[in-house]
């Protein structure tokens, strides 16, 4: 087995991480600081999200220079010493690739607009408008709003999948491709131990920009439905691999929404291009189709079992599953995964001993070891995140009322995923000694990291004994996969075996008490359980316990 099968790994939003600058946003030396902490959660790798020069548009997913450090986070020297100091602690740093499009502000799209015929003026999407003077496409971008933008100089429409400050690169173009891989290894060359390749399913365009059939009252449809995974695709992926991947000791993972199981091999795994996939059928469970926040579809406890059971069917034999049930895009789990009013220290519980025991290398989100949940800030001017402003003016426009736009918004705002971490209960919980980019979370003064090391049955000690056993009980990281109980609406069930080793796993996600048949844990010892008198055959209400073969 790879390092990386075998280790756990930390997302880390360095934005909202720790401040040592007083500045009120995060810095690589807030990290270096923290090393002790992060690898005292038994962690072995830590992906950062972008930190390269931006102007935070999209807080980093703006790139304007891949091989140069934002100011605000510090300088290419401190994230030398971070490289170095994370290999002392037995951390690999894993960095961020946002290779689908770029900031605005780069100099490769600030040379493109210019003009139709100078040295970059092929490296962006560019088109001419309809007859009529309106965009080429009715495309709409993933944060609302058109995906194209009218450049006066040039005459002409860019397309941008995103935000109107992130135009997509052209992918089509050589000289692009040769760019940004020369960037990837420039990060090789400094010791990363990975890359989490960003929103990588758009790269290829199609051959002809047609309009796509209405989804919205404006007549536009999600951009997502005309170019994601487009055929030709895993050419790109293949040329990636090779020219950075390839004789590299490291990980890559992409975020890749929508690859089916059939095409999985070619994704990931021997033949694939990548090492992981992201992907978020169990993480967008109430969106069939594209992520309309205000149009969720109501799921069970069941849909989240099938697709977590498919995901690790699919990667049996093909590659190896990233398990995370949180993210920098996400809600936080205790919000999203159950009923309003559920206790969020036994829900995290619940959360933490799926993330620890399924097949593949967990995924833990800054915060998450915490239990933290969701902000619900009163209007939308509290918040930060661009899409939130995207999906608001969307439901507005889809004639929601103002009080059921902003609940979409509670419900799933990035921002809840990005409040500072919480260190203390002093001002701005440890944060920041200046104004926070973002509020802290009301909760801070009973969540927070020294509060939680104190209390041996807090959400965060129950991480750290859980990454404890993962290392120790070895079936945990190399055991098959299979389902238990799997026509149960409450419980999520499943043994991991490897020879005459076994471990089976059982999470109540319900509010009440669940009996389990005894033969399902027969010979099989309680290794641990988030109840204090775990009673035999009978699942308290939210309990999760592992059991160990004798
Ligand atoms: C990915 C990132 C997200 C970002 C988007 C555009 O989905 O995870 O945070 O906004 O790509 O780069």
């Amino acid at each position: 087995m790879k390092w990386w099968q075998k280790t756990i790994a930390y997302e880390l939003y360095p934005k909202s991480f720790l401040d040592t600058a007083g500045q009120g946003t995060g810095t690589i030396r807030g990290i270096i600081e923290k090393l002790d902490y992060l690898s005292s959660l038994g962690i072995g790798a830590v992906w950062m999200t972008p930190v390269c020069r931006s102007p935070m548009v999209d807080n980093g997913y703006d790139i304007a220079d891949y091989t140069e450090i934002d100011p605000s986070y510090g300088t290419m020297e401190d994230m030398d010493e971070l490289f170095a100091k994370a290999k002392e602690h037995g951390i690999r740093i894993v960095m961020d690739l946002v290779f689908n499009h770029t900031s605005d502000q780069n100099p490769w799209f600030l040379a493109s607009k210019q003009s139709r015929n100078n040295p970059y003026s092929d490296w962006y999407i560019w088109r001419d408008a309809k007859e009529d003077g309106s965009a080429p496409t009715n495309w709409r971008g993933i944060f609302g709003g058109s995906a194209w933008t009218w450049c006066e100089k040039r005459q002409q429409y860019y397309l941008h999948t995103f935000a109107v400050q992130q135009p997509d690169l052209n992918w089509a173009n050589p000289e692009v491709r040769r760019a940004l891989y020369k960037a990837a290894n420039f990060w090789i060359d400094k010791g990363v131990g990975g890359f989490r390749v960003d929103a990588i399913t758009y790269i290829r365009k199609p051959d002809v920009f047609e309009d796509g059939t209405p989804d919205a009252e404006d007549g536009s449809v999600s951009i997502h439905d005309m170019t994601a995974n487009t055929p030709g695709i895993l050419d790109y992926l293949h040329e990636f691999k090779r020219e950075v991947a390839d004789g590299h000791d490291i990980f890559t993972v992409a975020e890749a929404n929508g690859v089916s199981a059939d095409e999985l091999q070619y994704w990931v795994g021997q033949d694939g291009a990548f090492d992981m996939l992201f992907e978020f059928s169990h993480v967008n469970l109430e969106f069939k189709g594209i992520e309309t926040w205000c149009r969720p579809d109501p799921w069970e406890l069941k849909d989240l079992k099938k697709a977590l059971v498919n995901s690790q069917t699919a990667t049996k034999d093909n590659g190896w599953y990233p398990i995370f049930f949180e993210n920098h895009d996400k809600p936080r789990c205790v919000d999203h995964f159950f009923k309003a009013g559920t206790d969020p220290k036994k829900a995290a519980k619940v959360i933490g001993m799926v993330l620890y025991t399924l097949r593949g290398t967990p995924f833990l989100f800054q915060g998450q070891e915490l239990g933290l949940g969701n902000v619900k800030w009163p209007s939308i001017d509290c918040y930060n995140d661009i899409s939130s402003y995207g999906q608001y003016d969307f439901a507005i426009q889809e004639g929601f009322s103002e009080a059921e736009a902003i609940a979409c918004v509670h419900a799933f705002s990035r921002d809840s995923a990005r409040t500072p971490m919480q260190w203390n209960g002093e001002e701005n919980a440890g944060f920041t000694k200046g104004k926070p980019w973002l509020p802290v979370h009301d909760d801070y003064a009973v969540m927070n990291v020294e509060a939680e090391e104190k209390d041996p049955d807090s959400v965060l000690n129950w991480y750290r004994q859980l990454a404890a056993i993962r290392q120790e009980e070895t079936v945990l990281t190399e055991g098959d996969f299979s389902e238990l109980m799997k026509e149960s609406n409450e419980v999520f069930a499943y043994a991991r075996s490897k020879g005459d080793q076994k471990a089976v796993i059982l999470a109540n996600f319900s509010d009440h008490e669940v009996t389990v048949d005894p033969d399902l844990i027969k010979n099989m010892q309680v290794k641990i359980s988030s109840v204090k008198d775990h009673a035999e055959g009978v699942l308290a209400p939210l309990e999760t316990v592992l059991y160990i073969s004798c």
